[in-house]
């Protein structure tokens, strides 16, 4: 296959047959993976791994390790990596020959996380290995684990300047053991060697919204209060808790996608223009939002929230057993697995403006996106009988179809004076043709050459968590449950009474 390089102010570019992939400043690395042989390792880390290798983007000198409590070697190891990326990797992406030279990246280290002796096989990985290069820990483990790992790498050696660790979410229950888990890491890391991965941030479309506000002209002026009339976030999902039952439990969808997905979005859409895209320029406005975001505590939540539960109902037509009957699951907790919420955030540009936000399992289709629905005009001109006006309506398509869409008004062609909406649409995979990267492809490449912009600081996370701490608090401290809404549709009646009080309805389409 022939490649040739590109130089360019980031890197090189390569074209591969034809083809021109990203800019490559990649550096030599070591990648360390801890829950090497974990659902996430295996189902997203690894084949997203894969496709950048495949696509000429790690240095040959790249090593992959994968350190889990398994006792396997590096065969059953490999075994069992091939068969992850067979099954995540689209058929005509995965290739016999790019997997031999994937394959070669790997080794293998069985060792207990929690127990300092056992990193020894660890350490010898590293016996002759230059200090400049750098090494990223990437911590796909539980929460509990991560200050013991970091202090054990510590002990151990480990951990230099070049060092980074990656660390997977959730980040703590709540905003006490998410600092708990921050200080202990921080007691081995600095800053700026902490990625605080929200896969949210890693998505083309996610990042594409930095791009249609800000490299942009025409949309800045729109962009606020007074133009505005109410935002929706969406992230809807048709899959249930998948075997995920221990965990989500606990968690619930406010934890599990609001404190972090969501907000993050929120975030990318109310900030200001940062200065550039450096790490701090960005966070720092990121930050501001959150900080600025109306508390919903005590007679609010009761107003502004509601929480759903699935029953059993069906999905593209299949049946699908309801919530309480997925195994993990104890009914007391009463865990939400939808949520909507109405929220104001207090500055300039966004005074009076709601955002409703909402997320749920087991939910109508798959659908994630923002839209801005734009004030009416001030005043028509057209008489009764010709159609009426639909309000302006910007949609961001996040996931499927990923693109852009805005509604508007046009004449019906032919006599007189008919209004119809119309569409101006754009699809990305038409316009860029071929196949968009995942979230963690871009993100891996991200934390080995080290830029962290599209992860979370510390600061970020713990605003989060402030402001979402209250609602889990009057949701604790109310006896009612949450409702319950068929597997299958948009979630409880209470969501549309939700909007539907302020005179809107939900974005829903096909
Ligand atoms: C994860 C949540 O962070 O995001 C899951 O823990 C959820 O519960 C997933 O299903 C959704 O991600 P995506 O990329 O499929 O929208």
């Amino acid at each position: 296959m022939e490649r040739k390089l590109h130089p360019t102010p980031a890197g090189y570019n390569h074209t591969i047959a034809g083809r021109t992939v990203l800019a490559s400043p990649v550096c030599d690395f070591d990648m360390v993976v801890f829950g090497g042989t974990g659902d996430l390792a295996l189902r997203k880390l690894l084949p997203a791994l894969y496709y950048r290798h495949a696509e000429g983007q790690l240095p040959d000198a790249g090593r992959i390790i994968g350190v889990a409590r398994q006792q396997i070697d590096r065969a059953g190891y490999l075994q069992m990596v091939e068969q992850a990326c067979r099954t995540h990797i689209a058929p005509e992406d995965f290739d016999d020959h790019q997997w031999q030279g994937f394959a070669r990246r790997f080794q293998y280290v069985h060792l207990d996380a929690g127990e300092a002796e056992s990193y020894r096989p660890l350490v010898d990985c590293f016996e002759g290995v230059p200090e400049h290069r750098t090494r990223v820990f990437y911590l796909a483990t539980s929460p509990l684990l991560f200050g013991v790992i970091c202090h054990n790498l510590h002990g151990v050696g480990l951990v230099n300047a070049m060092a980074r660790v990656v660390l997977e979410k959730p980040l703590g229950h709540d905003l006490a053991s998410s600092c708990e888990i921050n200080d202990r890491v921080g007691e081995v890391f600095e800053e700026y060697q902490v990625y605080r991965i929200d896969h949210y941030l890693g998505k083309e479309t996610v990042q594409n919204l930095l791009v249609l506000r800000f490299g942009n002209a025409m949309f800045e002026p729109l962009w606020r209060s007074g133009l505005i009339d109410h935002v929706q976030i969406t992230v809807a999902e048709q899959v249930g808790v998948e075997g995920r039952g221990d965990y989500y439990d606990r968690a619930g969808a406010l934890r599990d996608m609001v404190q972090n997905h969501l907000l993050q979005l929120l975030c990318l859409v109310a900030m200001e223009p940062p200065t550039s895209l450096t790490p701090d320029a960005v966070r720092d406005e990121k930050l501001k939002v959150l900080r600025a975001l109306r508390p919903l505590a005590g007679e609010s939540v009761v107003t502004h929230t509601v929480r759903g539960q699935y029953r059993a109902g069906a999905i593209n037509g299949q049946p699908v057993p309801g919530y309480l009957e997925e195994p993990g699951i104890a009914p007391a907790r009463g865990t939400e697995t939808f949520v909507a919420l109405k929220l104001f955030i207090d500055n300039w540009r966004w005074g009076g403006v709601p955002f409703y936000l909402r997320t749920g399992k087991r939910l109508q289709s798959r659908t994630s996106e923002i839209v801005l629905n734009f004030k009416p005009v001030p005043h028509s001109i057209f008489q009764e009988g010709s159609g009426g006006l639909a309000d302006n309506r910007l949609v961001l398509r996040l996931q499927p179809e990923e693109g852009v869409k805005l509604d508007m008004m046009a004449k019906a062609p032919g006599p007189g004076m008919q209004l119809k909406p119309v569409h101006l649409n754009l699809d990305f995979a038409q316009t860029f043709q071929g196949r968009l990267p995942g979230a963690y492809e871009r993100l891996l490449i991200d934390v080995i050459v080290g830029r962290p912009t599209l992860f979370m600081r510390r600061d970020e996370l713990e605003a989060a968590w402030a402001w979402v701490e209250p609602i889990m608090a009057a949701w604790t401290a109310r006896s009612d449950s949450p409702k319950s809404y068929n597997a299958g549709t948009w979630g409880p009646t209470s969501s549309i009474a939700l909007v539907e009080r302020d005179g809107f309805t939900w974005h829903e389409e096909g």
